[in-house]
């Protein structure tokens, strides 16, 4: 059984169970050949890509999915790696681009292979992280990196301020922060806010943030 819902500010066909990422790869890559649904996206990534350039290491995409961002940013000159828990994303991640090295993994960065890191990335996966085990993860990050490194997270957000919301994303179970919790949880692991953006499409039922910080 399946209906219309409006995800990322289009229409998606989805299931009325959420079978997850692995059950929606297919589906997923279909209706987001694109990296970003909204300008914008585009230039927050612009922007963390200059600020992650000439950096030592490799920039991590954390929840890459379809590895679209991680090719943008590897166009951009970074030296880019995808981690995602999926393994039907990966399918099509691989697929699309057999150039650069996806790895199965999580948040927790825990199947990371060792080096130096350059920037960390993550667009619309902290949300499908339990919000205590997002604030273990950004603090095993801090631990991970140096000094200047940036982090640039994306996420549907909440209107009031408060604890994080669950909400009924179509494919998984999720979470969706006010922009200012968020960046108090970047803060208590280390990492100081640069920059943030909250957009609002019309066709779409959340805010969306980004916010840039760099590890202090
Ligand atoms: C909405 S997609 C976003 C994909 C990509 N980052 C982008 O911007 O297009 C969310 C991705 O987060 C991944 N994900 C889910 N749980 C995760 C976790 N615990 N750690 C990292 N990624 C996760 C999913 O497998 C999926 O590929």
């Amino acid at each position: 059984m399946t209906e219309i819902q409006p995800g990322f500010g289009r229409a998606i066909l989805v299931a009325m169970t959420q079978p997850g990422y692995d059950a929606m790869a297919d589906l997923y890559a279909e209706t987001f050949p694109d990296p970003y649904q909204y300008p914008i996206e585009r230039h927050a990534a612009a922007a963390f890509a200059d600020a992650a350039a000439g950096r030592p290491g490799r920039t991590v995409d954390v929840g890459c999915g379809l590895g679209h961002v991680a090719a943008d940013l590897a166009e951009r000159g970074l030296d880019v790696i995808g981690v995602d828990p999926s393994a039907g994303m990966l399918v099509h991640a691989r697929r699309l681009h057999p150039e650069l090295p996806f790895v199965d993994g999580d948040a927790s960065l825990a199947s990371l292979p060792d080096g130096p890191i350059a920037a960390i990335l993550a667009r619309f996966s902290l949300i499908h992280v339990a919000p205590a085990q997002v604030r273990a993860a950004l603090c095993t990050w801090a631990g991970r990196v140096d000094a200047g490194t940036p982090v640039l997270v994306a996420f549907q957000a909440a209107d009031e301020p408060g604890p994080p919301l669950a909400f009924d994303h179509v494919v998984a179970p999720a979470w969706r922060w006010h922009p200012d919790t968020f960046a108090q949880a970047l803060a208590d692991a280390g990492f100081a806010e640069s920059w943030r953006i909250v957009h609002r499409d019309k066709d779409y039922r959340f805010p969306m943030a980004q916010i840039l910080t760099h590890r202090r």
